[in-house]
C-alpha cells in the first residue's frame, strides 16, 4: 500500500485539467460541487471536501470509501455564513476568510493557506493514503513556535519534536515519555507574526512530527479513519484559542467547592482515618474543601460499592464530613469485576453495555479487581446505564466523581489497553473497532459520568475529574496530569503541561501536588503547594505506601508555612471564581501563557516558568531547589507587587522569593477582589477585600459571584460587581456598577489602595471615606488608615453602596 501512496504522489502531479484527473488512491475525479460555503470533489472512492465551518474556521475532510465518524469533539454545526467568497475554477477551489484565504487544488490535493496580507503561511504539500492510514505533510514556511497538543512531556515549544496521540497509562512517567493519558490533536502555531491552529480530529493512533525530521515540514499521520482537519485562523493566538474552544465547547461552571484545596492519597481508609484527616485540618486551621477516597473504599475494587469492613457506615461518615465542611470525591474506574454475584456486572450484562471481541464474546481484561468487563461508553444506551450506577454513591452523600484508568488501562494485554479489534458501538449504533476510537474512550467515560450526575441531581453542578481525555473533554470534566513524580523537574513539567493543555481548550487542570510517586522534601512539597494556589485544580495526591503528605506532615515550621500558602488560595477565591467564569464564557485558559495577552512580545513565547493567572495577575512560581529569588520577566507596561504594591516596569527583574513566597504581580490599573480566609468554601468569609493597584491613578476590576452550586445563575441569580477607582489631586472615588441580582453575604468590605508611590499615602491617611447609595444618600464615613505601602478603610457590606469618595 505504500506503493499506492507513491503512485498517488506521481498522480498528484498531473493536476486537474477538467478532463482526466485521477488520484491513485481515490480514483478518477468525477465532479466538483460548489455551494455558498462548501466545495466538494467527488473521486471514484473518496471525497475531499472543504467547508467554511464558522467565521475563521475551515474544515477539510477527505473521506475514503466510507463516511467519516461523527466527531466526538466538535459540538458546533456549520454556521450559515454570509460575506465569505467561495470560488471554484477548473484547477482551484478557494475560500476567503476574515484572516486569510485557503485554496485547494483537487487534482493535486494541495492546499494553501495565506494570511490576510497574502503571505503563504501553510501549505499542504502532499497527502498519502495507504493501508496503514493517512500521512499529510505541510510546509510551515519558517514557523518555529508551536504549542498545544494537550498533555505532553517534550519541550514547551513543540517545534523540533515528534509525538504520538495514543492515550496511555504510564505511572511515574519519565520527563520525556510520550504518549501519556490524554490526546488533544490541536497544534497552535503562534509567534509575533501571527497565529493559526490545526485541529486533526481523529481519535485513532496519530502522530506529529513538527520540524523534527525536516525543519520546514509538519507531518501528521493517523492510522485509521478519514483525514479531518480544522484550520482555525485568527488575528492573534487568543482569538485562535477562543475559536477552537467555540468549536469543541467550553468548560461548564464547576461547583465552587471544586476550587478549594483538596486532599487525596491512595488511600485514606478506613472510615476513622478519613474522619481523623478531616479533624486534622480543622484542628490546625488549615483550609480544605475536599477529601478523596481512592480504590480502597470499595468492596474488593467493585465500582459503586463500599467495603463492608472498612466503610461500614458511609452515610454516617459523609454526614460528619459534610458537617465539618468537607465534600467527598470517590474514584470510579471503568473495569467492572466479572463476578456473577455483583449487581453492577449483572445489570450491565442485561443491557449489553460492555465492549465485545469480534466473536461477540465480551472482552475481559485485568485491572485492580482482577478479570473485568468494560462499558462501551461510546454507546448512548451504555452511557445511560453507567450514569445510573452512581445512584447509591449519591444517596450516601458523595459529592463528586473521579474517573481513572480510562485510557483504558488493562494490565494483562500486550498493548496494555483493549486489543485493537475490540468492538465498540458509536451513538449511531455504528460498530467500530477500538483502533479507530481509542483516544475518546476516557472522554466518553467522563461524559457518561457527567450526564448521569446531571440526570440524577439536575439542580447541582457536577464535579467530574478524569485522567484520560480528548479534545472537547473540557465539557465534561476537570483533568489532572496523572502519575507524576516527586521532583523539581516534574514540578516544572507540570506547569509546562498546564500551559499547553490550557491553549488546547482545557482550563480546569492540575497535577498531583508533591508528585504522585516518591516522597517530596518538605521544601519541594511547599513549593508545589505554592504553584497549586494558582492552579485551577488544586489537589495533593500520592501513591500507595508513600509517606504522609498532609500539609502538617513535615514539622511545625512547614505546617505554618503550608497553612499560609493554602490560606492564600482562599483569600484569592473571588478572583479564582471569576477566572473560572471568564474561562467558561470565552474558553481561554485560566493559567495562560504570556503570549495570549502579549502576542507581539517575543519573550512571551519563550517563558514556561511564569504565567498569567487570568489577564491581570502574573505569577512567577519558584520551581528550583533552594532558590531564594527568581528572575522574572514582566511584559507590557507597569506591574505592582501583589503583596505590597511595589512598582516594577516592563523587563527582567530579580525578585525575592524565599520559601513560601511566590512572586505575584498585578497589572497596574487593576482592582483585585480577595477575601478574608475561610476554612472551606462552605463557610462565608466575613470580609471582601478590594485591592486597588493604581500607580497610574486609576484602576478597574470585576468579580463574579453566585450561589456556587446550582444553575440559578443562568436565570439572573448572579452578581457581576464592576468597580472603577480614580485618584486625583489627593482625592479619590470608587464607583460600583453591579449586574445581576445575587447578593453575596459578606459582612464587611475593606478597600486597600496601593497608589504605587508612598508620597500619596499621607494625602489620604486620617481622612474619611464617604459611602453613598444611588441617589447620593450618605451611609457612613469610615476613617482611612495608613499602612506601609497602602491606605485602607473598612465598612459594613451593603449591596446598595454605589460610590465612595475620599
Ligand atoms: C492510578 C491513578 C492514581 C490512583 C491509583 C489507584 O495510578 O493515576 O491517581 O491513586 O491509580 O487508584
Amino acid at each position: 500500500m505504500l506503493v499506492y501512496g507513491l503512485i498517488l504522489l506521481i498522480g498528484a502531479q498531473l493536476g486537474f485539467n477538467g478532463r482526466a484527473a485521477q488520484n491513485a488512491t481515490l480514483g478518477k475525479l468525477v465532479k466538483i460541487e460548489k455551494s455558498r460555503k462548501e466545495l466538494s470533489a467527488y473521486y471514484q472512492s473518496g471525497k475531499p471536501k472543504l467547508l467554511l465551518f464558522k467565521p475563521g474556521i475551515v474544515h477539510i475532510s477527505i473521506e475514503r470509501d466510507s463516511a467519516a465518524l461523527k466527531s466526538f469533539a466538535v459540538i458546533e454545526s456549520p454556521e450559515n455564513l454570509t460575506g465569505h467568497k467561495v470560488k471554484a475554477t477548473g484547477r482551484k477551489m478557494g475560500m476567503d476568510l476574515p484572516d486569510g484565504t485557503i485554496e485547494f487544488m483537487p487534482g493535486s490535493m494541495k492546499l494553501s493557506f495565506k494570511d490576510a496580507n497574502g503571505k503563504e503561511v501553510l501549505d499542504l504539500e502532499d497527502i498519502l493514503f495507504s493501508d496503514s492510514g493517512v500521512v499529510a505533510r505541510f510546509d510551515i514556511h519558517g514557523a518555529r513556535n508551536f504549542y498545544g497538543l494537550g498533555e505532553k512531556t517534550l519541550p514547551y515549544n513543540k517545534y523540533g519534536s515528534r509525538c504520538t496521540m495514543w492515550n496511555t497509562d504510564f505511572p511515574a512517567y519519565p520527563l520525556t515519555y510520550d504518549p501519556l493519558y490524554e490526546s488533544i490533536p490541536f497544534l497552535l502555531k503562534a509567534d509575533p507574526k501571527g497565529a493559526y491552529g490545526l485541529f486533526f480530529d481523529n481519535p485513532s493512533r496519530a502522530s506529529f512530527d513538527i520540524g523534527a525530521t525536516d525543519s520546514n515540514t509538519l507531518a501528521y499521520s493517523a492510522s485509521k479513519g478519514a483525514f479531518q482537519l480544522y484550520i482555525v485562523t485568527g488575528k492573534n493566538p487568543a482569538q485562535v484559542v477562543e475559536r477552537f474552544s467555540q468549536l469543541t465547547g467550553k468548560m461548564n461552571m464547576p461547583p465552587r467547592w471544586a476550587l478549594g484545596y483538596q486532599q487525596s492519597r491512595w488511600s485514606y481508609y478506613p472510615e476513622q482515618t478519613v474522619l481523623n484527616l478531616a479533624h486534622g485540618f480543622r484542628e490546625r486551621s488549615i483550609p480544605c474543601d475536599v477529601i478523596y477516597l481512592d480504590i480502597n473504599y470499595m468492596d474488593g475494587y467493585r465500582c459503586f460499592t463500599w467495603s463492608p469492613k472498612d466503610f461500614p457506615t458511609p452515610k454516617l461518615m459523609l454526614d460528619t464530613l459534610h458537617d465539618l465542611g468537607f465534600k467527598v470525591v470517590t474514584i470510579i474506574d471503568p473495569g467492572i469485576k466479572a463476578d456473577s454475584s455483583y449487581g453492577v456486572y449483572e445489570s450491565g450484562l442485561k443491557k449489553g453495555a460492555f465492549v465485545r471481541e469480534p466473536s461477540g464474546k465480551y472482552f475481559v481484561g485485568d485491572v485492580w479487581p482482577g478479570a473485568c468487563v468494560f462499558p462501551d461508553f461510546l454507546n448512548k444506551k451504555a452511557r445511560e446505564w453507567w450514569g445510573n450506577q452512581y445512584k447509591p454513591l449519591l444517596a450516601a452523600g458523595v459529592d463528586g466523581m473521579w474517573n481513572d484508568m480510562n485510557e483504558p488501562s488493562v494490565f494483562n494485554t500486550p498493548n496494555k489497553t483493549f486489543p485493537l479489534n475490540v468492538m465498540e458501538k458509536t451513538g449511531n449504533g455504528e460498530k467500530v473497532t477500538h483502533a479507530e476510537v481509542h483516544n475518546v474512550y476516557g472522554m466518553q467515560m467522563a461524559r457518561a459520568t457527567r450526564e448521569g450526575l446531571e440526570r440524577l441531581e439536575p439542580d447541582k453542578r457536577p464535579f467530574v475529574l478524569t485522567r484520560s481525555n480528548y479534545a472537547g473533554g473540557q465539557r465534561y470534566s476537570a483533568m489532572w496530569t496523572g502519575d507524576n513524580v516527586s521532583s523539581y523537574a516534574h514540578l516544572k513539567l507540570a506547569l509546562t503541561m498546564f500551559l499547553n493543555i490550557g491553549v488546547s481548550g482545557q482550563p480546569f487542570v492540575g497535577s498531583d501536588v508533591g508528585g504522585f510517586v516518591g516522597n517530596p522534601s518538605p521544601e519541594l512539597f511547599s513549593r508545589w503547594l505554592e504553584l497549586g494556589v494558582f492552579t485551577p485544580f488544586y489537589r495533593t495526591h500520592s501513591t500507595w505506601g508513600s509517606k504522609p503528605r498532609e500539609p502538617w506532615a513535615f514539622g511545625a515550621k512547614y505546617t505554618k508555612l503550608n497553612r499560609e500558602i493554602i490560606d492564600r488560595r482562599y483569600e484569592l477565591l473571588p478572583e479564582i471564581y471569576t477566572a473560572f467564569r471568564n474561562a467558561h464564557l470565552d474558553g481561554l485558559p485560566i493559567v495562560r501563557p504570556l503570549y495570549i495577552d502579549y502576542p507581539y512580545d517575543k519573550e512571551a513565547y519563550k517563558l514556561s516558568d511564569e504565567f498569567l493567572f487570568g489577564d491581570r495577575m502574573l505569577v512567577a512560581p519558584v520551581l528550583d531547589s533552594a532558590a531564594v529569588d527568581k528572575d522574572v520577566y514582566l511584559p507590557g507596561k507597569k506591574w505592582l507587587s501583589f503583596y505590597n504594591g511595589t512598582e516594577l516596569d516592563r523587563g527582567w527583574h530579580k525578585v525575592e522569593a524565599p520559601l513560601g513566597h511566590t512572586p505575584v504581580f498585578v497589572k497596574d490599573g487593576t482592582i483585585l477582589f480577595t477575601q478574608s480566609v475561610v476554612q472551606s468554601t462552605s463557610e462565608q468569609a466575613d470580609t471582601l477585600v478590594l485591592r486597588v493597584y493604581a500607580a497610574g491613578a486609576s484602576a478597574d476590576g470585576k468579580a463574579y459571584f453566585d450561589d456556587g452550586e446550582t444553575y440559578a445563575y443562568r436565570h439572573g441569580d448572579y452578581l457581576m460587581l464592576n468597580a472603577v477607582c480614580e485618584l486625583k489631586n489627593a482625592r479619590g472615588t470608587l464607583l460600583f456598577n453591579p449586574e445581576g441580582r445575587y447578593v453575596p453575604r459578606y459582612k464587611y468590605v475593606t478597600v486597600r489602595i496601593y497608589p504605587g508611590s508612598v508620597k500619596y499615602l499621607s494625602r489620604f491617611a486620617g481622612k474619611t471615606a464617604m459611602l453613598r447609595v444611588a441617589g447620593g444618600k450618605m451611609l457612613s464615613a469610615p476613617v482611612i488608615r495608613s499602612g506601609e505601602n497602602a491606605v485602607e478603610f473598612t465598612f459594613p457590606f451593603s449591596p446598595e453602596i454605589s460610590s465612595i469618595s475620599f
